[in-house]
């Protein structure tokens, strides 16, 4: 079996300096735990930025995973340009179709092919003849080729985790054509939707004027191919399940309830993002409790925004406006010191989450886009197949596979206020028909089945030598 070499830009852990020391955390996320097991299987390193830590490896011994992590370094002027800048103000609100937020400084630019070059050097390093290369997301697009022309001797596969939009909002940009050029460095590019390839597929059609073929996905360049893939990524499933029944997560879960003392709790878990439509959930929660005085004492919202990008500041202005929404609910509707409407600012650890899950009869995932979201797909399997509705945005990759959910466009509180009415109109036997069938789709399509398929695709491609493209 080849090797593995994780390239992203987060590392699978976070090193924290303070007056103790180092200290070295696990991040939380799915991901590392997927990529994880396919390191220990096949060995290898993963590549990424983490912090200001000056070491260029962090062993095993210091992190407790069963590989090393190559460290890139970056100067915070850099990561400043490159991630907060390029990353999260150009690409990010481009990708998620919202042009209006895009802020392009040039030196943003110069930044990121400056990381990129960092990133790929540091692969240079590490990879061996036969290894598999596999990138992460839109903070390395231009790495697959800057590989390429380094003439490494590895098959590179890249995963894009967010939406890819139309041509008519990607063209906006003035490096689609390097952006684009970059990926085609690659053997293998996956998808989370087909609608995310199709999208990417007629960018390179109509910027690089190149032959796409559709079936089976792939663009022809002199001389090699680059397969396309849709692949929607899963999450570690048994794990979910099996802490969903564990006894003190089934026990904090109903505290949790009685702590809410409400008859229907609704729940909404969002990383704080102008992308995740919190304002215009709550807008349709605040209506729906306008209209039905007599859900007013019985229903209630848990709603977890986690900290997130918060050097930035419409992160800020969005936290402010949550704030205020969260304010102006709870003065309008709490009765008898009964609030409808209960709001955490922080990260919750794995067990919480799942309690909350568990506690919940409804979850609200109602992003106005989002590459995948995988808290629908978390609070399904953490259901078991019982009890429970799923409202989800119609622009979630979710969405795409997770039909019997209730669908609603997030742009709209009123079709939000309609789609609660629905859920709460829902009869037991309607809720469990379409839990079993998200379930089984989720239990079917899980974590370790996505990176299997991705890594089986990859190291199937020609691979052809890798020359300057
Ligand atoms: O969805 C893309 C993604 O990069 C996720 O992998 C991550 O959870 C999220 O965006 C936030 O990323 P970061 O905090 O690294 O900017």
């Amino acid at each position: 079996m080849a090797r593995l070499l994780v390239v992203s830009n987060r590392a699978p852990v976070e090193v924290e300096r303070g007056p103790q020391g180092t200290r070295i955390a696990r991040t939380v996320g799915g991901l590392a735990a997927a990529l994880d097991d396919a390191l220990r299987a096949r060995g290898g390193t993963w590549i990424a930025w983490v912090g200001p830590h000056h070491a260029d490896e962090l062993t095993s011994t210091e992190t407790g995973l069963a590989y090393p992590i190559r460290a890139v370094r970056l100067k915070e002027r850099e990561v400043n340009d490159y991630y907060s800048g390029f990353a999260n103000q150009v690409l990010w609100p481009l990708c998620h179709t919202f042009p209006s937020r895009v802020h392009v400084q040039p030196r943003y630019w110069n930044a990121y092919r400056q990381a990129n070059e960092r990133f790929a050097a540091a692969v240079q390093n590490a990879v061996v003849p036969g290894d598999l290369v596999w990138v992460h997301d839109f903070h390395l697009c231009l790495v697959p080729r800057l590989l390429r022309a380094a003439g490494i001797p590895a098959r590179v596969g890249v995963f894009w985790h967010v939406p890819f939009p139309p041509p008519s909002v990607f063209g906006i940009l003035r490096w689609r054509e390097d952006l684009l050029s970059g990926l085609l460095g690659a053997d293998l590019i996956g998808f989370q939707t087909e609608q995310d390839a199709a999208n990417f597929l007629a960018s390179v059609r109509q910027f690089l004027e190149l032959p796409v073929i559709d079936n089976p996905p792939r663009v022809v360049l002199s001389g090699r191919e680059v397969s396309i893939v849709a692949l929607p990524i899963g999450i570690d499933y048994q794990r979910f399940r099996s802490q969903a029944a564990d006894p003190t997560v089934r026990a904090t879960a109903t505290r949790l309830r009685e702590t809410l003392g409400a008859d229907v709790v609704m729940l909404g878990v969002d990383r704080l993002d102008y992308t995740k439509g919190i304002l215009e959930r709550l807008q349709g929660y605040e209506r729906l409790l306008e209209r039905h005085p007599v859900w007013r004492r019985r229903v209630c919202l848990v709603q977890v925004v986690v900290p997130s990008r918060d050097r930035l500041p419409e992160y800020r202005e969005m936290k402010r406006a949550i704030d205020e929404a969260v304010g102006r609910i709870n003065g309008r509707f709490t009765y008898e010191g009964q609030a409808p409407l209960r709001y955490t600012y922080t990260a919750l650890g794995r067990e919480n989450l799942v309690a909350y899950y568990l506690a919940a009869d409804v979850a609200l995932v109602t992003p106005l886009r989002d590459g995948m979201n995988l808290v629908a797909k978390e609070y399904v399997a953490c259901r078991a197949g019982e009890n429970g509705v799923l409202v989800l945005s119609e622009f979630a990759g979710a969405a795409h596979e997770l039909r019997e959910a209730v669908m609603v466009n997030p742009y709209d509180p009123e079709a939000i206020r309609r789609a609660l009415e629905i859920s709460l109109a829902m009869s037991p036997e309607e809720r469990r028909r379409r839990m079993r069938a998200l379930d089984r789709r989720v239990g079917s399509r899980d974590l370790g089945w996505w990176t299997q398929t991705f890594l089986t695709r990859l190291a199937a491609t020609a691979g052809t030598a890798a020359t300057a493209a």
